[in-house]
């Protein structure tokens, strides 16, 4: 089974991904950012997923906010004002770790050198911070898997052609592209050509399970948001990078290429900059996910809600 460390931003699709790993892989710990919501809310959600899966998961809070300049805008307006679809969930039994994120992702690399896979499905500060305090990380990571950027420059957030994991903290992201000699890149571009059919996906959630129930109760205000901005499908950007780093065989199509964000752009903040070309020079840092199997990618959700 692979073994994850999973930085995440919880986030409706960041729990439909946490309930993958606990399906198909082994959980070392989830580091925790802000994002879509606050931190409180994210850590708090952290939780409650932990209760979901009965507990065993370690859970540690990260930084607050991005490293240099505040956040311009979260995504509550998709994910819903608490992050998980308000639905009022009492109080989770699952309490969080002492340790800070970032001192956690380098304690548990350390204790298990080469083994952990870190998926990484928020803004990339605590990941930052820890390689901006030991930049020897990368040499112990086995692969790093990074839901984010926008690769052709379509993009999710408001103003610039940004993606919201690297438009919310695009230093952090500069920080981490610059240090990891070779990662998985998950664009939202991908995650729009891997939408579920929004029937099937219902079908599934109509499973009995209670991942499902769980899941059909926090995606309500996710789903209004993807229908009143005509998106066709299911859109699950964190469970397609997930599924690429439980099973990397299910990629089929990809194009390694230097990657770089744009920190300073009048119109570009944040951006991802693909050497399409090579006319930069530098050596390929990441591998660009372009398509993977739709029908393997749906079986591992499936199974993460109960439906196989
Ligand atoms: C990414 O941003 C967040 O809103 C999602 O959880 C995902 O990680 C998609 O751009
Ligand atoms: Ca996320």
């Amino acid at each position: 089974k692979p073994q994850l460390l999973i930085d995440t931003d919880p986030g409706v699709d960041d729990a439909l991904a946490i309930l993958m790993a606990h399906a198909h892989a082994d959980i070392a710990g989830l580091s925790i950012a802000a994002g879509n919501v606050g931190l409180g809310h994210t850590v708090r959600n952290a939780r409650t997923l932990v209760d979901l899966v009965g507990g065993g998961v370690p859970v540690f809070a990260g930084c607050p906010t991005p490293l240099v300049r505040g956040p311009e805008e979260d995504a509550a307006f998709v994910h819903g004002a608490d992050g998980l679809g308000d639905v009022g969930f009492a109080e989770p039994v699952a309490t969080a770790e002492a340790e800070q994120a970032a001192l956690a992702l380098l304690r548990l690399t350390r204790e298990r050198p080469g083994e952990l896979t870190l998926v990484a499905l928020a803004p990339l500060t605590n990941v930052a911070l820890a390689l901006r305090l030991d930049p020897t990380l990368p040499q112990r990571v086995k692969r790093l898997v990074v839901m984010g950027g926008a690769v052709t420059g379509l993009g999710n957030t408001g103003k610039v052609p940004a993606e919201f994991n690297i438009g919310f903290d695009p230093e952090a992201a500069h920080v981490v592209f610059e240090a990891f000699p070779q990662f998985e890149l998950v664009d939202w571009e991908a995650t729009l050509r891997h939408a579920f059919d929004e029937p099937e996906f219902d079908g599934w959630l109509d499973a009995g399970d209670k991942r499902a129930e769980f899941f059909g109760q926090v995606f309500r205000t996710a789903r209004a948001f993807n229908a009143s901005s005509k998106r066709r499908g299911i859109i699950a950007a964190d469970a397609l990078a997930m599924a690429v780093a439980i099973d990397p065989s299910i990629v089929t199509r990809s194009e390694e290429r230097h990657v770089a964000i744009e920190l300073d752009g009048r119109l570009t903040r944040g951006a991802t900059v693909v050497d399409w070309t090579g006319r930069l020079g530098h050596p390929a840092n990441a591998r660009i996910v372009l398509e993977v199997d739709q029908e393997r990618f749906a079986a591992m959700v499936r199974r993460a809600l109960g439906a196989a």
